[in-house]
């Protein structure tokens, strides 16, 4: 829990014995197991691995700095291209650098470590041949990073899938923030394919069984509507921009330009055409620098997934079936009945 002195406003409770049992019917098991070792944080029940907890007040009370970037995001809405264009922009366009350095490196993720326990810290060094490259990279995924970003120099860029509740009450009157949502049928579809990807996450099931999860609230960091409703809500702040997934991959320039006037940056039409190339879908999911190439490098991801993938708006369409679609459609009205929130297809 970090800290001994530091301060956590929430509880961590347990989930209830049935939401237990569906995950284990899930994941096809009768062992519980790190992947999907949910506590329940707060009034919202947000959705956190277990391992979060050691660093959670330490997250919480974190000092930050005006010159500090968030990119604030439910997973799989748009972080990635979000986090290369806040970086590019604020780094005087340097491609060599973005491209030489993973973007995990140049843009920190606060959570990462929590995907790792220490029973895959052991499996992994046990089956690695290059165990100076594997501690290399334990080191700068599977630890707390709260303790290193106190040395960073500035400006820091920060990404992090953690809802604005269990971040420092002071960030957005302090740093930046930019926060991505996307339809949440889209990042279901999409979390699915990551929770294939990435080995430690493996999910065994079919779309369907997974869907079922993520309506529960049983995804990592669900529920997603708390989530944006939270980020939504503040959308008006001078320290926020609030953007869509939808808009980012149906105007490009345009968003990019909404997120370099946001950052006080001037962007040429040559520099916006390059910026856009180097976005594009297909060199993006090439491009080692922001896929995890030293995970792949090292075993950690499944061959046939991709972290970029698609890329695209309303693919979830591919994978309803009727009964789905239904169940979508009133799980997505009933939670915005109380907000102004809508998605742009
Ligand atoms: P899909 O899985 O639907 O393709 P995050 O970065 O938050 O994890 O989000 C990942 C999603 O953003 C994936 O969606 C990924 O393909 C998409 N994405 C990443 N880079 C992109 C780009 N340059 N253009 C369009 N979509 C991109």
């Amino acid at each position: 829990m970090g800290e001994a002195n530091l301060s956590f406003p929430y509880d961590f409770k347990e989930l209830e014995p049935e939401e237990k049992t569906k995950l284990l019917k899930a994941y096809k098991t009768s062992e519980p197991d790190h992947k999907f070792d949910f506590v329940s944080i707060g009034p919202k029940k947000y959705k956190q691995l277990r391992t979060y907890c050691q660093d959670a007040a330490n997250i919480y009370n974190m000092p930050v700095r005006s010159s500090d970037i968030f990119v604030i995001s439910h997973q799989r809405s748009g972080t990635t291209m979000t986090q290369e264009i806040v970086w590019l922009l604020d780094n005087n366009f340097d491609y060599a650098e973005a491209k030489a350095k993973a973007l995990h490196e140049r843009f920190p993720f606060l959570e990462f470590f929590t995907y790792f326990g220490q029973k895959w810290e052991e499996d992994f060094l046990q089956s690695t041949d290059d165990k100076r490259k594997a501690l290399k990279l334990i080191e700068s995924i599977a630890r707390p990073i709260t303790g290193k970003l106190l040395t960073l120099p500035s400006p820091r860029y920060i990404k992090t899938h953690i809802p604005l509740s269990l971040l420092p009450p002071g960030l957005l009157d302090t740093a930046k923030v930019v926060y991505v949502a996307r339809d949440p049928r889209d990042v279901a579809v999409s979390s699915y394919h990551l929770y294939r990807l990435y080995k430690v996450m493996n999910f065994p099931g079919t779309f369907k069984e997974f869907w079922g999860l993520f309506v529960q609230d049983l995804v990592n960091r669900t529920p997603i509507f708390e989530h944006m409703k939270e980020a939504w809500n503040l959308r008006h702040h001078k320290n926020m921009l609030f953007l869509f997934f939808e808009e980012l991959v149906k105007n490009l320039p345009s968003s990019i330009q909404r997120i370099a006037d946001f950052l006080g940056k001037e962007v040429s039409i040559e520099q916006m055409n390059k910026l856009c190339d180097h976005l594009s879908i297909e060199n993006f999911s090439k491009n080692e620098a922001v896929n995890y190439h030293s995970l792949r490098e090292l075993g950690l991801l499944a061959s046939d997934e991709q972290f970029v993938r698609k890329g695209k708006s309303g693919g979830w369409r591919e994978y309803f079936d009727k009964e789905m679609e239904q169940q979508a459609e009133q799980w997505i009205a009933a939670n915005l009945r109380d907000t102004d929130l809508r998605f742009a297809q």
